[in-house]
């Protein structure tokens, strides 16, 4: 398992999303995945899944101590006293005393900037994550979070594959010792069929979805968090750790021009602010 370390917080690289997973499937997922190695588990208040989630980690017998967990409080949340009364109760869901990272899911249209980094200082202040962050946050509105130098973001989360490769919030992101996590990093299952990947992973034996995260992997202090219910995909994803890709190869994966953002909700920010 590779792991992340940045002075805000140490992260296995691969992490298993479950959106939009819950109940039995949820748990069972969750269960399947640390059986075979993930220590990494990304949920959110807006999953619906957080009581699954911390029902399925209570169980097993990896301890909470060698789990790396991540929830997000939705975007209703827009000042510090909202999201500090939503971590809370993320926490009494997950059943478990800490995060390991809290994030601000999505920036609300009415987000109340320095109040919600506040919140998020004080949640890391006062034990309730280790570390604290954000989600969905275009390179100016991550510019203006950093310049408050409020709280110190360890993490911004969006979504990053070969069709929205996101080269300024890695530029940031590593200039500022952040971890940028790639949501949908296989683009919802869609990105691995693109006709620049299959040969790669063709030459190199493993899957053009192995390839696909392999990329993302190599862009910089990237974590990438893939959704699989199956067991198979499951395994088959953590085994992008494995793939080494060429110069070459990235410069060719890099190169491709076809641009598709898959998440963009009505809600969204301005992508370009
Ligand atoms: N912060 C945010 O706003 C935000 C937004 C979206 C997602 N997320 C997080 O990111 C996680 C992942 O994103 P996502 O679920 O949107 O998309 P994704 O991980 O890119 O794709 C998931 C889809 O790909 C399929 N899949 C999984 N492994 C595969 C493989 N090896 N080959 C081919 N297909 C494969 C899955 O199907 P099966 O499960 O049937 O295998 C599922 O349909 C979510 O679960 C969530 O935790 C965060």
């Amino acid at each position: 398992m590779t792991i992340l370390t940045t002075s805000h917080l140490t992260m296995p690289a691969i992490g298993l999303g479950t959106w939009p997973m819950k109940g039995a499937e949820c748990e069972g997922a969750i269960e399947t995945a640390l059986a075979m190695g993930y220590r990494h588990i990304d949920t959110a208040e807006m999953y619906g899944n957080e009581v699954e989630v911390g029902r399925a980690l209570a169980a097993n017998p990896v301890p909470r101590g060698e789990i790396f967990l991540t929830t997000k409080g939705w975007w209703d949340k827009p000042d510090g006293p909202a999201l500090r009364a939503a971590c809370e109760a993320s926490l009494e869901r997950l059943k478990t005393p800490y995060l390991d990272l809290y994030l601000i899911h999505w920036p609300s249209p009415q987000l109340n900037l320095a109040s919600a980094l506040e919140g998020l200082a004080r949640i890391r202040a006062d034990g309730l994550a280790r570390a604290v962050g954000v989600a969905n946050f275009p390179a100016g509105l991550l510019r203006a979070a950093l310049d408050l130098n409020i709280a110190p973001l360890a993490c911004n989360q969006v979504e990053h594959h070969p069709l929205l490769p996101q080269a300024p919030l890695l530029k940031m992101c590593a200039a500022h010792d952040m971890v940028l996590t790639s949501y949908s990093p296989l683009g919802k299952g869609e990105v691995p069929a693109h006709p620049a990947l299959g040969p790669i992973a063709a030459r190199l034996g493993c899957t053009a979805a192995q390839v696909t995260l392999a990329w993302a992997l190599a862009q910089g202090p990237v974590s990438v968090i893939p959704k699989a219910a199956s067991a198979a995909r499951q395994a088959e994803n953590l085994g992008a750790a494995g793939i080494t890709l060429s110069a070459a190869d990235l410069a060719t994966i890099s190169a491709i021009t076809e641009r598709r953002r898959f998440v963009n909700p009505g809600f969204a920010p301005d992508w370009a602010a």
